[in-house]
């Protein structure tokens, strides 16, 4: 038994660490979690009869003991430099130009890597079992944090089998990876307890907790990228982190060999665009010369390598003083709190409004005006306050306070039972409303009524020109030239434009009157289910959820939209006016995507020319480039930063495969 028991034991460490490497270090993991689960508790229990058969590597032993009094000095035998820094382009000409000439050399390797936005970690190995994990500290001296990087799994306690010196020592960087993050604050946050402020400080955080039980609960990952030593390792850094994965290390996998200054640049702008789709964060990326020979012949320079250069994106979050909290009301009558900034510089544009979201975060984050806070802009998304700086409040301010009626009509202003959300009760009563409304009929997926843009709805709101939609087509020669900045011409443009919008098809219609959380694909599934606006109306909730992708609270909304007077008004005067939409099957048959933009990239079973001649017979337009107006993208193999900027707009994504059925789903029967 004894022998068996650990024959089995040593079976069962090696299966284990091979599922670790296929999931860790591999991202294909082999099996599902219940298998991994069942062979850690079949070694458990083996190891919990014959406690001989424990030894520190086993996958076991990741959790440790006793928490801590402290954590011990540890002196790096090699110093842990830092790197030095680029923002823009010039600069890292500057740096190729230094290379070059330094090397003698007129094109330079470089490998290329994400800088992750971690922690830096200093991990030694003895004869091929983890020893020792270190902090970087001031580069000189740092942290001994082994017990608690032992429980990450990505860390491997034992490398797999090869030629690793009987010393090796490999540097790399903790991160939390944004999911884990997520998740881990929601829990936090439910339990009532304080949420960690960033995936950065979540990893620093949780390596300097004191408890290693503590730290073995937090989702922490781990990317190698270099070695303090290059004995009996390969010559080149993209060699070095071949090799580091083949014992075992997660490597980042969009790690690059590229040559020539041009390539760096493009490396950088590519994972710029693909920045925010990732599920780490990264604050730029670095080159290192690729060749040792050639990075021992340049050296460093006062802690940080002439050979590698961090190639920073613009910071994502940036400091400034909160002026004011003023509040929005948008098209839903929805009240959102909107801070007023001293301009600030962050995610590469000055931003001067940000927004609170609502009231309960404004609580939750005990945001001020006057305060100093944390502005936070990432990729294209909308910039927000992610909190406030608590320390730097000198004086008394006060607290904020969502107001009870709407700013913009007095109207009662109620936040409904479970949602986030406070509302104006006002409906079109509330000018605010009225003008979203109005702005979003115009808008070129709606009614495309060229030429009525936001400053001349809010002039024909405020002059009381125009209440409804339905007073567009009473406007006058007269009443136009009576506004601002509104010359003969214009006014001749704007009333043709609005006289040709009168027969648009049924979907566009329904999209354009603004029911709430009705787009422009419900819009078209109601069309095309229904046929006539009679039968929409009185349809009841239950049979509108018999249509695609209407779910019962998009069918509350269009029932509720219904039953409301006003609403039924708008839409007779509509009638009045001369608006009149036509029946879906009658657009079908012409033009099935007249008015979209569609954009085909990567490779395709076709010619791209094929395709694009089919769009184009069908009405829609083929463009070069991805927009938040995109109607859709058509993707190919290997399609890049064209499929990642859809993705990150959120623009539908269509794969080949999915053409036809897609098609058909249109009433385009042969594609
Ligand atoms: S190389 C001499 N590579 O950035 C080279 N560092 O100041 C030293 N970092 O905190 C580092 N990703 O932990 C290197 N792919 C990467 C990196 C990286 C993140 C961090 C590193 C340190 C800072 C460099």
């Amino acid at each position: 038994m004894g022998v068996d028991a650990s024959k089995r034991a040593a079976q069962l460490r090696d299966l284990i660490e091979h599922h670790n490497y296929r999931y860790y270090v591999l991202d294909d993991p082999e099996a599902p979690d219940s298998e991994y689960d069942r062979l850690m508790r079949e070694l458990e229990s083996i190891e919990a009869s014959h406690p001989g058969l424990v030894s520190p590597e086993s996958p076991t032993q990741r959790v440790g003991g006793t928490p801590m009094e402290g954590f011990a000095e540890v002196r790096h035998r090699v110093p842990m430099l830092s790197l030095a820094n680029a923002f823009a382009a010039e600069e890292v000409s500057d740096f190729y130009r230094r290379v070059t000439q330094g090397l003698e050399s007129d094109e330079i390797s470089f490998t290329a890597e994400p800088k992750l936005d971690g922690v830096a970690i200093s991990l030694t190995y003895m004869g091929g079992l983890l020893v020792t994990a270190a902090t970087r500290g001031d580069g000189e001296r740092g942290e001994d944090v082994t017990s608690n990087v032992r429980t990450i799994r990505a860390v491997p306690l034992r490398l797999r089998p090869g030629e690793w010196p009987s010393l090796l020592e490999v540097r790399g960087e903790i991160y939390m990876p944004r999911p884990g993050f997520e998740k881990f604050n929601q829990t936090a946050l439910a339990a009532g307890e304080k949420p960690l402020v960033n995936p950065r400080n979540g990893a620093a955080g949780s390596l300097r907790q004191l408890d290693p039980q503590v730290t073995a609960k937090r989702p922490l990952a781990f990317f190698a990228y270099s070695t303090a030593t290059r004995d009996d390792m390969p010559s080149t850094q993209f060699a070095t982190l071949n090799q580091l994965r083949d014992w075992g290390f997660p490597v980042n996998p969009r790690v690059s060999r590229v040559t020539g200054l041009q390539a760096c640049l493009d490396y950088h702008a590519n994972m710029g665009s693909i920045r925010v789709g990732l599920a780490y964060d990264i604050d730029g990326v670095v080159y290192k010369v690729d060749e040792f020979v050639e990075q021992d012949i340049l050296g460093s320079v006062s802690r940080a390598p002439r050979w590698a250069l961090a190639h920073k994106f613009p910071a994502e979050e940036e400091i400034t003083r909160l002026l004011a909290i003023d509040i929005q009301v948008g098209r839903t009558g929805a009240l959102t709190p909107v801070a007023r900034l001293e301009p600030v510089f962050v995610g590469g544009v000055t931003v001067t409004n940000a927004t609170l979201h609502n009231q309960g975060e404004i609580q939750r984050k005990d945001v001020r005006a006057g305060d100093w806070v944390v502005v936070r802009r990432a990729g294209d998304v909308i910039p927000e306050v992610a909190r406030a700086i608590h320390a730097r409040r000198t004086v008394e301010l006060e607290r904020f306070c969502m107001p009870g009626s709407c700013p913009e009509c007095g109207s009662v202003a109620e936040q409904v039972e479970g949602e986030a959300v406070t509302r104006c009760t006002g409906g079109l009563v509330c000018p605010a409303q009225r003008k979203h409304s109005i702005r979003h009929f115009a808008t070129r997926k709606a009614m495309d009524i060229e030429g009525l843009g936001n400053k001349l709805v809010d002039q024909l709101v405020e002059q009381k020109l125009v209440a409804t939609v339905a007073d567009l087509f009473h406007l006058s020669h007269e009443q136009l030239g009576s506004l601002e900045r509104m010359g003969e011409k214009s006014a001749e443009n704007l009333l043709q434009a609005i006289a040709e919008s009168k027969t648009p098809p049924f979907d566009r219609l329904l999209y354009a009157l603004g029911i709430r959380e009705v787009g422009e694909a419900t819009a078209r599934s109601l069309a095309i289910h229904f046929g006539t606006m009679e039968a929409l109306q009185s349809a009841g909730e239950e049979e509108l959820t018999e249509v695609n992708d209407v779910g019962p609270i998009v069918a509350g909304h269009v029932a509720k939209f219904f039953q409301q007077d006003n609403n039924l008004e708008v839409i007779r005067a509509l009638v009045d006016a001369g608006v009149c939409w036509q029946a879906l099957e009658e657009v079908a048959t012409g033009q099935a995507l007249a008015g979209e933009t569609w954009v085909i990239t990567g490779k395709l079973s076709r010619p791209r020319i094929q395709f694009k001649n089919s769009l184009v017979s069908l009405g829609a337009k083929v463009s070069e480039s991805v927009s938040a107006k995109t109607s859709a993208v058509l993707a190919g193999d290997a399609a890049g930063s064209k499929l990642a900027k859809a993705q990150k707009l959120g623009v539908k994504v269509l794969s080949e495969a999915d053409l036809m059925e897609y098609m058909r789903s249109r009433g385009v029967e042969d594609f």
